[in-house]
């Protein structure tokens, strides 16, 4: 069993440690400088060692400090150019080699976005951010781009604007003055970081800029600390947005799990075009600023992204193929997180919601089932990107609630997660491996009729079922959703009643909170589409085309484009694509969820209008929303 998107042979030689020299040169935006790799022989007589590499100019190569050969091979379209280097023969496995590669990014990086300073919220400063999940990694530096090679690495980065990795800062101190007390913009300075715990390369990151750090209050009793980074422009309401709950959780999901291991937790926000709502980067989650509400509503995004820091970043999924155990596992703690802190409604309410998205992309998946399974099988060199959607998240988030109720409750199924957790820390595993530890588990811990009831799921199904449907139909505590359902139905009700004898309310929303919003406007989406007087109605009471909550504006586009060919579809289909294109200021909302669909579902009302107003920001969108988009339009890229 090898990485279907990785060419390097990691299985024969492995990096332990890399230890990056690099230089920020916003000027030309590239990287450049060296890596140099720490490796262990796993195989007698390795002749050579194979990285994974994407658009990097090579320049040089050494092998134990002397000048080696090596081949860049031609560039695959998804893998990339494989970088082959020779190693000296007679080789024994177990023993390590050293080798350095010079090098430098190109313009063609899709790992990196370099932002001109208008795109940024000061506007005096470039930035420079990374994003090397699932494959890019290799963009950014050689590397065996598994995530079943885990490696420490070490970073001295030169850079004229404060630069952060996902490891631990050795040098300057994060809390002293900004930039080493330097001038910003100008004069360099050299960050040193350390990682010393071993982590799959896609949770490699760097990010550059004028950012300022502001720690959280000490959680009581623990030795991990907690902070925010952001532009100054943002860190007040950044910090007033996460200050209250991030330790807190953490501290929680300790509770559930074992104890957090990386020493650091901060967060950095990001720049609009951040094409994620947030990345588990090690020691330093990287976040939409969408997440900025001002009501903290959105604070599970944190939940789930601390809680990569068992499910991804200590136990690792071996490939692509297995990538639900990182996320499937990570969103069901996620929603126990929200049992724990809030109530038990909030986890079912969260489950809701998610299965809305499940469907959804279930449904986009109906030309290309396999993408409807939970355990994919790739083929070598597909790009998993394509792949990307709601099911590894609900679809394994419901597979492991059903086996928590299946196996008998929380009280029997959390000590075994622990056992889970801690058997395979610093691992990468297999959804086979997976299995085998929990029939291992129960067969020790509960005997025959626990195994009994394990045999009653339906594995097959589970793993490798296509279609719209869950295998079992699942139950959720619904009691947060019943009022946004009913608001729901009372509209749906209503589309014959002329719009001066309605009697809705701006208040009838007065109670809800922002998520019920945004289940009342996708359960909306199940009825039949309303007329649009009724949709223009609805918008001029809720005021839901305006609002500031970037998850409520997404479902009110979504709603109000339902029926393509009605004049409410083309008036919002406008608005939609401009919101997502940053009304000409090139502060693009570039988080997927949100430009992805909003371009989809304009795409289907006006492909013109979704076409152009693209092209006309294409360039302020990330690389990989770049890419992505760009199919979604079925464009040339
Ligand atoms: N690790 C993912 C983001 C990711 C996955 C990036 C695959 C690239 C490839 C992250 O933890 C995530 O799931 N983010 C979600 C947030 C969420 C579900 C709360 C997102 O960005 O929407
Ligand atoms: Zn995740």
């Amino acid at each position: 069993m090898t990485d279907p998107t990785s060419q390097a042979n990691y299985t024969e030689i492995a990096t332990e440690h890399v230890l990056f020299k690099w230089t920020i040169d916003f000027a030309n935006q590239i990287i450049a400088g060296t890596a140099t790799h720490d490796l262990r022989i796993s195989k007698n007589d390795v002749g050579e060692v194979i990285f994974d590499t994407a658009d990097l100019d090579i320049e040089s190569v050494e092998v134990e400090g002397k000048s080696a050969s090596y081949e860049v091979k031609p560039k695959h379209p998804i893998m990339g150019s494989a970088l082959h280097i020779n190693l000296p023969s007679g080789l024994k496995s177990g023993s390590l080699i050293k080798a350095t590669i010079k090098y430098q990014t190109t313009k063609e990086c899709t790992a990196l976005q370099w932002l001109a300073k208008e795109q940024t919220q000061g506007k005096s400063f470039p930035y420079l951010f990374s994003q090397c999940q699932p494959i890019y990694a290799r963009a950014m530096a050689p590397v065996q781009d598994s995530p079943s090679v885990k490696i420490k690495y070490s970073a001295e980065v030169t850079s004229v604007l404060p630069a952060l990795m996902s490891a631990i800062r050795q040098s300057p101190p994060s809390d002293g003055p900004a930039h080493d007390g330097k001038v910003i913009g100008k004069d360099a300075v050299t960050y040193v970081y350390h990682q010393p715990i071993p982590i799959p390369s896609y949770l490699i990151a760097i990010a550059a800029g004028n950012v300022v750090y502001r720690s959280f209050p000490r959680h009581p009793g623990k030795e991990w600390t907690c902070g925010i980074w952001s532009e100054p422009e943002l860190i007040e309401a950044a910090y007033w947005e996460f200050s209250e709950d991030t330790a807190r959780f953490l501290a929680s999901a300790e509770e559930i799990v074992v104890p957090y291991r990386f020493g650091v937790y901060d967060l950095l926000v990001l720049p609009p075009s951040f094409p994620y709502g947030g990345m588990e980067n090690a020691c330093l989650t990287f976040l939409t600023p969408t997440l900025l509400a001002g009501d903290r509503t959105l604070v599970d995004v944190i939940a789930h992204e601390l809680t990569h820091s068992w499910f991804g970043n200590g136990v690792t999924h071996a490939n692509a193929s297995h990538f639900w155990l990182n996320e499937g596992w990570t969103t069901y703690i996620e929603r126990l997180l929200l049992q724990v802190i809030h109530t038990p409604a909030d986890r079912g309410f969260s489950f809701i919601i998610g299965y809305k998205g499940l469907q959804d992309d279930l449904e986009m998946y109906v030309d290309r089932p396999k993408y409807q399974r939970l355990v994919i099988d790739f083929e070598k060199g597909e790009d998993p990107d394509d792949a990307y959607s709601r099911v590894p998240y609900d679809k394994g988030a419901n597979l492991i609630l059903h086996l928590e109720r299946t196996i008998g409750g929380l009280d029997v199924f959390l000590p075994y997660v622990r056992d889970y957790v801690s058997t395979f820390m610093g691992k990468s595993i297999t959804t086979q491996e997976w299995k085998s530890h929990l029939y291992g588990y129960y067969e020790k811990h509960g005997g025959a009729g626990k195994i009994k009831a394990l045999d009653s799921i339906d594995w097959d199904a589970w793993f490798y079922g296509e279609g719209l449907q869950l295998p079992v139909k699942m139950e959720y505590d619904s009691s947060l959703a019943e009022s946004a359902y009913k608001l729901a139905e009372r509209w749906d009700s209503s589309r014959a009643v002329e719009i001066s004898k309605l009697s809705f309310h701006e208040s009838d929303l007065d109670n809800f909170s922002s998520t019920q919003k945004v289940v009342f406007l996708e359960r909306l989406q199940s009825y039949k589409p309303l007329p649009s007087s009724h949709v223009e109605h609805l918008a001029s009471l809720y005021k839901v085309s305006s609002t500031h909550n970037a998850e409520i504006r997404l479902r009110f586009y979504q709603f109000s484009l339902a029926d393509p060919s009605s004049p409410v579809a083309l008036k919002y289909a406008a608005q939609a694509a401009d919101w997502v294109i940053g009304g000409g200021t090139g502060m693009v909302v570039g988080r997927m969820k949100f430009c992805r669909d909003v371009f989809r579902a304009v795409y289907k009302v006006d492909k013109d209008l979704a076409v152009n107003a693209f092209q006309k920001e294409k360039n302020s969108f990330h690389p990989i929303a770049r890419k992505l988009i760009e199919k979604d339009l079925k464009l040339p890229s």
